[in-house]
This record gives structure tokens, sequence and C-alpha cells, in this order.
């Protein structure tokens, strides 16, 4: 059996990781919200329409905060028509997704089931079709205590107490030529500085994200993040990126050597970012918010096939084995980063690339990236280690020296250590040894995997349970080092208890 081998050294720390990047993304889009989290009348929904057996699933992740409600869905929302008596609020043509938006779900419906998530709001501001003025409506609407036009008007709606939301996006991938208010680097990074500016004069204590570029892949990075951060990099707190995965090749060995385009797109948004700092003579670094990422394979035209109906069936996707492994390797890179990555949404939460699905009116079920997802939420908290990885290589259709081995690990405050791995490999089991320098009396506590016979096996309404995680791994500790068998093609999550 190959074997790939792990170093970790207690010195050497990435960073703490951010509670924030272990956050997600809700957006009126398609049936994420409708007949997702929220579906009045479905024998399982509360009182006030929230899906409880839903709510069971989303709460298990773990997500700290949902960025909400945008994504291509803000460029042209009224946040006003989402707030207050459910019987007058308007029903709209959202263009964005093509769909009628009713307007039921709105913000403080957010606030109502964030708190029975357990999670925060990283609100969204609309410059697609407004700007600055209704920015400051909404921000005071929401954070400002009482007294004013539209603080008085949320007491109003029965919210005494501001939600006090801490996290601002300044729109969302303006410069994608599908979006409504498309902007250039200048336009964007300079609506977002005055945008910034002006909000932190009505509240110094918001945190505000400028747009990034929509993709790695469109011509317009980095040029376009430069340009904006040229305009913004003293008045905002950090960077939106997004990238998504996919495999139109068909080719599951190529498909699963991606996310080294991830690591790749990472160093070059902070290189990017590194070079504003520079230009600017600037002492403050600017961090990273990595608020839309995920892998995304069925891209569709459905919106323009059936415009105009409420909560369609949109970008719903039937993620199997290989996007969970695809997606530890995102995850995997994502926590290589943590010094400068301090958000990450996985895009979305319910339904809509999502791998959490329902039935209108029936059940939920969960497809096997949900289960990656759900450990790195739950065992990643704490401090990312630096991982040296020695690992055998192969090469796919599109890259060259792949490791088949990926890895890290992440110490949280007891000490106790979680290694996070996948193997790549599609016909072998693999070897991990992972030598753990500076660290002495350890016990594997758990071994999980995700695995399964074929790379398209996956998880459906009448067989929800086909790839589901199990604790039957084999690490052990032997003359202070860890080892494990990795089987092929899996997302393996090694604990390791201080005795
Ligand atoms: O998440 C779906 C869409 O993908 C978002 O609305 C947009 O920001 C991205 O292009």
């Amino acid at each position: 059996m190959k074997k790939a081998r792990l170093t970790i050294d207690k010195e050497f720390a990435i960073s703490q990781i951010d509670d924030k990047v272990f956050s997600s993304f809700v957006e009126p889009l398609g049936r994420c919200i409708y007949g997702g989290i929220y579906e009045p009348g479905h024998p399982k929904a509360d009182e006030k329409g929230f899906r409880l057996d839903v709510l069971e699933l989303t709460k298990a992740l773990n997500v700290t905060a949902n960025r909400f409600p945008g994504g291509n869905f803000i460029a042209d929302y009224r946040w006003e028509d989402g707030v207050g008596p459910k019987e007058l609020r308007p029903r709209r043509p959202e263009l964005a997704w093509q769909s009628i938006e009713p307007n039921t779900f709105g913000l403080n419906e957010m606030v109502e089931w964030s708190k029975l998530n357990g999670s925060d709001i990283l609100m969204t501001v609309n410059l697609g079709t407004r700007g600055i003025e209704q920015a400051l409506d909404l921000l005071e609407y929401c954070n400002f205590k009482g007294g004013t036009h539209y603080s008085d008007m949320r007491i109003s709606h029965g919210y005494k107490e501001p939600h006090g939301f801490k996290y601002w996006c300044l729109s969302n991938e303006t410069d994608g030529i599908w979006q409504i208010g498309q902007k250039t680097g200048y336009e964007n990074g300079r609506l977002a500085r005055e945008t910034s500016k002006a909000m932190k004069l009505l509240d110094n204590s918001i945190k505000t994200v400028l747009a990034g570029s929509s993709a790695p892949s469109q011509d317009t990075f980095p040029v376009f993040d430069a340009e904006s951060l040229d305009q913004a990099y003293e008045f905002v707190d950090y960077l939106s990126v997004h990238s998504y995965l996919s495999n139109p090749e068909n080719d599951t060995s190529n498909y699963l050597a991606k996310s080294l385009t991830t690591d790749a797109f990472f160093k070059s948004v902070i290189a990017t970012c590194d070079y504003i700092k520079a230009k600017h003579r600037s002492d403050k670094t600017m961090m990273i918010s990595f608020d839309e990422y995920n892998t995304w394979n069925k891209h569709s035209k459905e919106r323009f096939e059936n415009p105009w109906t409420f909560a369609p069936p949109l970008l719903e996707q039937n993620y199997a084995l290989e996007d969970a492994v695809v997606l530890g390797g995102l995850l995997i890179t994502i926590l290589k980063y943590t010094d400068r990555i301090k958000i990450a949404c996985l895009s979305e939460l319910v339904n809509c690339i999502s791998h959490i699905r329902t039935e209108n009116g029936g059940s939920c079920w969960t497809l096997p990236p949900y289960y990656t997802f759900l450990h790195f939420s739950k065992y990643a908290r704490g401090t990312a280690l630096q991982p040296k990885v020695d690992s055998p290589k192969y090469d796919s259709q599109q890259f060259t020296d792949v490791p088949y081995v990926d890895a890290i690990a992440t110490m949280d405050m007891d000490e106790n250590i979680t290694v996070f791995a996948i193997n790549r490999n599609l016909e072998d089991s693999m070897i991990l040894e992972t030598e753990m320098r500076g660290f002495e009396n350890y016990n594997v506590a758990e071994h999980i995997i995700l695995e399964g016979a074929d790379p398209k096996d996956t998880n459906t309404k009448d067989n929800p349970n086909k790839v589901m995680p199990h604790s039957n791994g084999n690490a052990a500790i032997e003359d202070g080092k860890v080892q494990a068998t990795l089987p092929k093609l899996s997302w393996n999550v090694i604990r390791l208890t201080k005795i």
C-alpha cells in the first residue's frame, strides 16, 4: 500500500481559526428558503412556518453565521418589502432568478430563524439598483437603538432591541455581466468606500466586506479586485472572493485535483491585497471573506425556461461521494489559509447548490458532502497547524504531480487534535502516517470515514442513508506516530485526545 506522511509541530501554528469560517449562505433563490427552511403549512413546520425537520439538519451543521439575502438576489432587492405585516408586503418579479418573490420571508423572519438555528447573519446591501442612502436606512433599521424613523419602524414591527448585525457585505459579484448594476473595479471600489464610510459614521462597530471578482476564471480577476481595493482599502475590512469547483469533464481523478486551483487562487488573492497594501504604504492587512464556495456541477438555464414562478426548483444538485471528497480538499485548503481567510460561507444551506434536499410538503434528506462540512464545522474549531504533507503523486488530464493525499490538523483549546485527510486515489487505499512533534500522550478517540463503492454513490429521498460516515477507521498510535489507512476515494477525520 502506498504511504503518505503528515508532519505537524506544536510550534508551527498557522492561526486561530475565526468562528466565521464555519458560515453558510441563505438566499431567496429557488427553494432555499421557500420549500426549504420556510414552508408554512408543512406538517413539520412550526407556527411561524419554519420547517423543524430542516432546522434539525441545519442545526447539526453548527454554522456560525449565514450570509443573507444575496448573492445575485441582492442586486435588485428592496429590504423594506420584507418587513412589517405580511399581508401588506408586495409580490415582485425578482430579476436575478426570474422568479416571483412574495416577500413573506424577510429580514425579521431571518432573524427569528437564525435564533432557532443558533447562527448570526452576515447582511448584504444592494449597491446594484440602490446606493448609500438605502444602505444607511437598512443599517438604521437593524442597528439603531430607537427614536429615529427606521429604528422606530423596527420597534413597531415588534423588535425593541436592535438586531446588532456586525458584518455587512457591500453588494455581490459586481464584476459579473449577469449582475444588475455591473461595475468596473473603480466604480465598485469607489461606491463601496463611500457606503462603508457612511455606514461606519452611523455605527462604528460594524465591519464591511468589499465585493471582489466573482470567480478565479473571470477575466476581470485580479485587476478588478486590485482596482476596487485601491479605492476602498482603508475603508473596508474584508475582500470577498468566490469559487466553485466542477467536473464538466466527468473525470473524477481530474476533479479531485481541483482544490489545487483553489490553493493557487488564494495565493493570488493574498498577493493582490498585499500589493495594494504596499502601494498605499498601509499598516493594515486586508482579510478575506471566502463567502461563496462549494462544488457545483449542474449549470443550467432552468430559470429562463420557466420564468416568473414562485420558488421553482433551481440549481438543485445530486451531490455524490466524489463531491464530498472534493469538498474535503476545499475545506483543507481553507484551513491552510486561516491566517487570512476570516469568513467562509458554504454556498448554499438548503436545496439550491446544497447538501440538504427537501420535498415540498414531504421529507428532507442529506447528500454525502453534508457530512464533510459537518465534520469540519464540528471538529476544526481552534488553531490550524502548518501541515507538511509528503505524498505519492499522480497526473490527471489537467494536472501534474497531484498528491494522492492532502491533510491538515487542527488543535482545540484542550490541545485535542483532529487530522482531516482526503485520499484521491480511486483504486487503492493509502497509509497516512502522522508525526506529531511536540505533542505527547494522545489516544485515538475516533477515526471517521466517508467512503463508498463508487464515486457517483449518493443518497436519495428513497435511499437517504446509502453514503454515511462510519467510525470504523483503523487509526492507531504506534511509536508515537499515528498510522491510519485511508480507503480509496475517502474523507477521513482522525480525532486524537490528550490523555
Ligand atoms: O449561489 C448562487 C449564486 O452564485 C449567487 O447568487 C451568486 O453570488 C453566485 O454567482
